[in-house]
């Protein structure tokens, strides 16, 4: 028995030997490998005791991606260590951030270009002299901006619920983090979570902050993104153990970082009625064939507004459009946004069951990632519709199974 496991060995060996005969040494060394591990007449498997402590669970990459839009942001207050915590618990295989700057040019997670909205910045009367009037995307908006307060100062705040029919109790209790808190959130979880962040309002933040030796808001987010070895295409090594999508509404800007990362980016496609922030460009211009054609040299996907995918009537879906067909045909993933539990956002055809609206776009339309607030809800509909599809297989193989039993019986 020995003696035919060392031939078996050897045989594999000299096989070996020829594959690496180019590479002197490395045959040897197998050797000495292969005779270990047959040694006793079995494979020896490493032992679960000894196995490394830091290798996580791998991203799936089996199914549409659940992206935790802002965090799990139905629940607790957006873009909080808070919220995006809670979305690892659930499941999501992303954790989606904004990325804007500071005045002294910190990177932070933060949505809207204003404070006014989402923190307690009305009781802070030592900034009640910080309200500006800009111009943003040909609107005059006027507010605090993040743009004019440091990092020091916007720490000094807390966040609030940003939906009035959410739950308020985590009013006051979350500070906003920085980019690189964010990173750590994800780097730290108990198994592999990629990053989504969005390189957002770049016109306004590069117009407003200004970095050392000219650098651009795009040059920090990237430096960060390598700072933390974030690098490596779509579904290679590099990428799996960490994986990213960039995100933009701003074309120029996903260009402009092209030739500084290979991670893969999305372009963010707004409603109908909005332009490019950046190009000005029209909606119907941007998700022409041949735009999507020029854009698929930078972008692995696009990431519409889902009701630009599927136009809505009176609260009915309409007919879908060929969207998803097209950017599919130009091998561009599609992730439409934002997905949330809420009746006021399902439409009727859903009758009110966020699973149904699930099943529509991952079965019906075909979508490879959604932006969710309930990060839960689209985890557990992707566990239970997975788990009914192999019962399903089973059942149906093992009735063809018989089949074939009954009909060599009969033969
Ligand atoms: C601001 O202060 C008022 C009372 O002065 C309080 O009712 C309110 O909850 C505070 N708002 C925030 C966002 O902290
Ligand atoms: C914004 O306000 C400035 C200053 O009042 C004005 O010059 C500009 O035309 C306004 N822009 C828009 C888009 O209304
Ligand atoms: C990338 O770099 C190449 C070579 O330096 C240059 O020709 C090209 O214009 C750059 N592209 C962008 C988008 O900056
Ligand atoms: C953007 O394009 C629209 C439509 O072509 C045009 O009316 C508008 O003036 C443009 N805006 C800017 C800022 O160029």
């Amino acid at each position: 028995m020995r003696a035919l496991v060392m031939n078996k060995a050897v045989l594999r060996i000299q096989s070996l030997n020829n594959i690496f005969q180019a590479i002197p040494g490395v045959a040897s060394l197998l050797f000495f490998f292969l005779f270990e591990t047959t040694h006793g007449g079995r494979t020896l498997y490493p032992l679960p005791s000894k196995q490394d402590s830091t290798s996580k669970q791998p991203l799936q990459t089996s199914r549409p991606y659940n992206i935790a839009h802002r965090g799990s942001n139905g629940e607790i207050p957006e873009e909080t260590a808070a919220a995006y915590m809670k979305a690892i618990e659930e499941g999501a295989d992303f954790i989606e951030t904004d990325i804007l700057a500071t005045k002294d040019g910190s990177l932070i997670c933060f949505h809207d270009v204003k404070l006014d909205d989402t923190t307690d910045i009305a009781n802070h009367t030592e900034f009640s002299d910080r309200k500006r009037t800009y111009e943003v995307q040909g609107v005059n908006i006027t507010g605090y901006f993040v743009v004019d307060f440091t990092l020091d100062e916007i720490k000094s705040l807390r966040v609030k619920q940003r939906c009035p029919y959410r739950d308020q109790q985590y009013n006051g209790k979350f500070s906003i983090i920085t980019f690189e808190e964010f990173i750590a959130i994800a780097l730290d979880a108990n198994r592999i979570v990629g990053i989504y962040p969005e390189i957002k309002n770049p016109v306004l933040i590069n117009q407003h902050v200004k970095w050392p030796n000219g650098k651009k808001f795009e040059d920090k987010f990237v430096e960060l993104l390598k700072k933390y070895g974030y690098k490596g295409e779509y579904m290679s090594e590099d990428w799996l153990k960490q994986p990213v999508f960039i995100q933009s509404f701003a074309p120029t800007s996903l260009i402009y970082i092209s030739n500084m990362t290979d991670s893969p980016k999305l372009f963010l496609i707004a409603d109908v009625s909005m332009p490019t922030q950046d190009t000005n460009q029209s909606y119907w211009e941007i998700t022409s064939d041949s735009y999507l054609e020029y854009i698929r040299n930078y972008v692995i996907g696009i990431g519409p507004w889902k009701d630009t995918i599927v136009p809505t009537q009176n609260n009915y879906l309409t007919t879908p459009s060929d969207l998803v067909d097209r950017a599919h045909a130009h091998n561009l993933q599609v992730h439409p946004y934002t997905f949330r539990n809420e009746n006021i956002y399902l439409h009727f055809d859903f009758h009110q069951d966020p699973y149904a609206e699930y099943e529509y776009w991952i079965k019906k339309i075909g979508v490879d990632g959604l932006f969710t607030d309930f990060t839960g809800s689209l985890h557990k509909y992707q566990v239970w519709a997975a788990a009914a599809a192999t019962d399903e297989n089973n059942a149906y193989g093992l009735l063809h199974k018989i089949a074939l039993m009954i009909s060599s019986y009969e033969k």
